[in-house]
């Protein structure tokens, strides 16, 4: 839903233009620009985006002042507390939370996708046995479209809600089995009786010489990391996916593409830096030593899991995420866990410093997740591909929701050229 309510003018060189100005049903007001360039010949300047819409969307909202994160209207808080993630999944595609029926159906689809192909199993023998799960996942995923061709044109909706229920159901296949082959372990095939996150603790953690069950105090926190990191609207990964999408490209090449995004250490890679500071760190009496760096302007180093660039309040998700870190270390005896007590003091001296507050840096969701996985056995290396596991839903749903957007354009930035006016190739003995 968007109105149009108000005129925006701009004026340049003494003339006057107007431009709309809509409202969409909560935050901030945009003003269409799209005619800027024919109407005054020039351009927005907005590196990083930090003040364009790219799109019109009703899958999240994020109020970052209030700390606020709705999934199609219904706060995470609730979700993440009445839901499972295959709900939120269901959820976040098609608008609204599943009736029992629906449900069912949407679980059993989902279950009969969790295999991948037996001859993608040989992909992983092309990796060295050390190389990050980053790296297999990007290489994994876009491959999926070397093999499912029956779900590849995007201009049928068919396709399109298989291409989905596929990368729903096999990225916890494909992420288990880059750790399996990291660890030289035998892969393990999929169980459709157990949920989808107990399902992927068997793919993780079970080998064929034992029998295991996966602890449900720990299936229930993994489902909790899952639908924490399902979606965040418009960040870098998900605009990599629609960019990428905006061409025709096909699902899994996009999503392929958003995983790639999704590993740099100022976006997904955060929780696997974050624990690496906080063992750098490794005793509370060296925590104002690193916070004194985080505030140098003269030194790279920033506090891992603090800030973001939307909210400037406490990241919701952080709040959730601290809780399910009790609970868990709480079930594994671990209450006295020495990173999460570095952890809390970190947080509680850097919320009371005049830096961090006046720039308004909140722990983000990263800052306790990594604590959360690696008690839950997950190694370091391996957060960001749950992350991206999690995620995959959300890059999805947005994918989705721009093929059905009429106002869907191939995305094409703009630039401020700053480089050499035109000049002539000198021979080579001139230059
Ligand atoms: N430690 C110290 N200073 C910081 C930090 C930090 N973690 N984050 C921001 N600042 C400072 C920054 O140096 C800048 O200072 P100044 O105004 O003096 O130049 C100011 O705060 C504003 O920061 P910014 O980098 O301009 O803000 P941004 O919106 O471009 O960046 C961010 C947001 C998340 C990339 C950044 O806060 C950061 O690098 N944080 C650490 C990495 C991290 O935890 N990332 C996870 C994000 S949440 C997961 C996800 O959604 O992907």
């Amino acid at each position: 839903m968007t109105t149009q309510q108000r005129t925006a003018t701009l004026t340049i060189d003494g003339k006057s233009v107007d431009f709309p100005v809509y409202s969409g049903s909560i935050g901030p007001d945009v003003i269409d620009i799209r005619s800027l360039y024919g109407k005054t010949g020039t351009f927005t300047y907005d590196p990083g985006f930090q003040s364009t819409a790219a799109c019109k969307s009703s899958i999240t909202y994020i109020d970052g002042d209030k700390g606020e994160l709705l999934y199609r209207g219904y706060p995470i808080e609730q979700l993440a507390v009445h839901c499972d993630f295959l709900e939120v999944c269901y959820l976040l595609k098609n608008g609204e939370l599943p009736n029992q029926a629906q449900y069912d159906d949407w679980t059993n689809r989902v279950k009969r996708h969790t295999m991948v192909h037996e001859q993608l199993v040989r992909f992983y023998q092309g990796f060295r046995r050390d190389a990050h799960p980053m790296a297999i996942l990007v290489g994994v995923v876009g491959a999926l479209s070397a093999f499912y061709h029956d779900s590849l044109d995007i201009n049928n909706p068919e396709h399109r809600l298989v291409a989905a229920i596929r990368l729903i159901a096999k990225m916890p296949t494909i992420v288990a089995m880059a750790y399996k082959y990291n660890i030289g372990q035998p892969f393990m095939y999929p169980r459709n009786d157990l949920s989808y996150s107990a399902n992927f603790m068997h793919m993780m953690f079970a080998t064929p010489a034992e029998k295991y069950e996966p602890n449900p105090v720990l299936v229930r926190a993994l489902d909790r990391i899952l639908i924490l990191h399902a979606d965040h609207e418009q960040n870098a990964s998900t605009s990599t996916v629609r960019l990428s999408g905006s061409s025709g490209a096909n699902p899994f090449a996009c999503i392929a593409a958003g995983i790639a995004c999704l590993w740099g250490p100022a976006h997904g890679g955060a929780n696997e830096a974050c624990l690496k500071m906080l063992e750098e760190i490794g005793d509370v009496s060296r925590v104002g030593q690193y916070i004194k760096r985080a505030k140098d302007k003269n030194d790279s180093f920033k506090l891992m899991g603090f800030g973001h660039r939307v909210y400037k309040n406490y990241d919701p998700r952080a709040k959730l995420m601290r809780e399910t870190c009790h609970e868990v270390l709480n079930e594994l005896g671990l209450h006295d866990d020495p990173l999460f007590k570095l952890a809390i003091e970190l947080e509680k001296i850097a919320l009371e410093d005049d830096y961090f507050v006046e720039k308004k840096l909140y722990p983000n969701v990263d800052f306790y997740s990594g604590i959360v996985q690696r008690a839950l056995g997950i190694p370091t290396q391996l957060f960001t591909g749950i992350f991206a596991l999690a995620r995959t839903i959300g890059w999805i749903a947005q994918w989705h929701e721009m093929i059905g957007d009429p106002e869907n354009k191939i995305g094409r930035p703009r630039q401020l050229y700053v480089g050499a006016q035109q000049r002539d190739v000198q021979p080579m003995a001139n230059r």
